[in-house]
């Protein structure tokens, strides 16, 4: 069964093709430089990008393996939550091939897909947990199965890759700042400074805006000197925080599973310091790959053959859409 999964959420143009368990393709067109001199991501110039690139991406997939339209059994197509601009060109791209081909079509959550990049790891046992860290969101579920998710838990204010991208700018680092903070982190001390770690009581909601603020009060007390020591007690705050929201989730919930994904998730330190604790908790840990991480098509086509394999025969052009809680 070949699935094909399209990504136009954010800042990335990608088209992923499956079959089966198996990544055959997964173009990504990086929209980083384009944003990268506004320090941020300009929407309609997103938008643009992502129209230049989708056909070229798509024609290029199917060229690379060897395979005709014809021969695609489903589509994928990533419809929240993301830039509106942004999703309608993927959409429309999408539902266009879908109906011209009379192929059924999947409307994805984005969020779902990050955690669906760990179902090629292994074996899942249900019910799991799943967080999601990302450049918009960072979100707790609860997983019934591969396709049956709650959430748990959600930001009550800002997001925690943006809080990296933002201090990041802030140490006069190129955007987007994530993977610059953790390298010069590596070079710092983290205990030198010490800025809050931020806790929702009684729930499971994370909050990153603080955090944020501290940050750009020390900087304008002290400046740059530190850059270093900023980033790893910056870095050091946030992982705190993610870990006291998985302790308390695995208060609540006995899973032998706990699943992770979303750009941030790339972050060595954060990696490891989840290793660590779920170690103790004996819960296992399955981190998406590093490239799966980010925005990309594949993981939209691998949460795809999973509603596939709910449903055995999927009409021509029929629109499913999860049902979001
Ligand atoms: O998952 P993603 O591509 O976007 C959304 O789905 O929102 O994640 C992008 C985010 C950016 O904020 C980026 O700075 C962050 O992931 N990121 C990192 C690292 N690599 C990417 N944050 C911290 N450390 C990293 N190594």
């Amino acid at each position: 069964m070949i699935t094909v999964g399209i990504e136009t959420s954010c800042d990335e143009t990608s088209i992923g093709i499956v079959e089966n368990s198996r990544i055959l393709v997964n173009l990504v067109a990086s929209q980083e430089k384009i944003h990268a001199k506004f320090g941020g991501i300009v929407p309609e110039l997103a938008s643009r990008a992502h129209l230049e690139k989708i056909v070229p991406l798509f024609n290029e997939g199917l060229k690379r393996c060897k395979i005709l339209p014809y021969q695609i059994d489903a589509f994928g197509v990533t419809n929240t939550p993301g830039l509106k601009g942004s999703l309608l060109v993927g959409n429309a791209f999408a539902h266009g091939l879908a109906y011209a081909l009379s192929k059924p079509i999947y409307n994805i959550n984005h969020l779902y897909a990050h955690i669906a990049a760990c179902f090629i790891e292994k074996k899942i046992s249900f019910p799991c947990l799943g967080l999601v860290i990302s450049g918009g969101q960072p979100n707790v579920f609860l997983l019934k199965d591969y396709t049956k998710f709650v959430q748990l838990g959600k930001t009550r204010d800002d997001a925690c890759g943006e809080a990296f991208d933002k201090v990041g700018r802030m140490l006069n680092l190129p955007f987007p700042g994530g993977i610059h903070v953790e390298k010069i982190a590596l070079r710092g001390c983290e205990d030198k400074i010490k800025f809050p770690v931020s806790y929702v009581k009684n729930s499971l909601d994370f909050s990153f805006s603080g955090i944020k603020t501290a940050v750009y009060y020390y900087i304008l007390k002290h400046g740059l000197k530190e850059a270093p020591n900023i980033a790893a007690a910056f870095q050091k705050a946030v992982v705190d925080s993610i870990i006291l929201k998985i302790e308390d989730a695995l208060k609540l919930y006995q899973v032998e599973h706990f699943l992770f994904g979303g750009g941030v998730i790339r972050n060595n330190y954060l990696r490891k310091k989840i290793e660590k604790k779920l170690k103790e908790k004996n819960v296992e840990p399955v981190m998406a790959r590093p490239d799966l991480c980010m925005d990309n098509g594949a993981k939209v086509a691998i949460l795809t053959q999973y509603l596939i394999r709910e449903k055995d025969c999927p009409d021509p052009y029929e629109i499913v859409v999860i049902p979001t809680k």
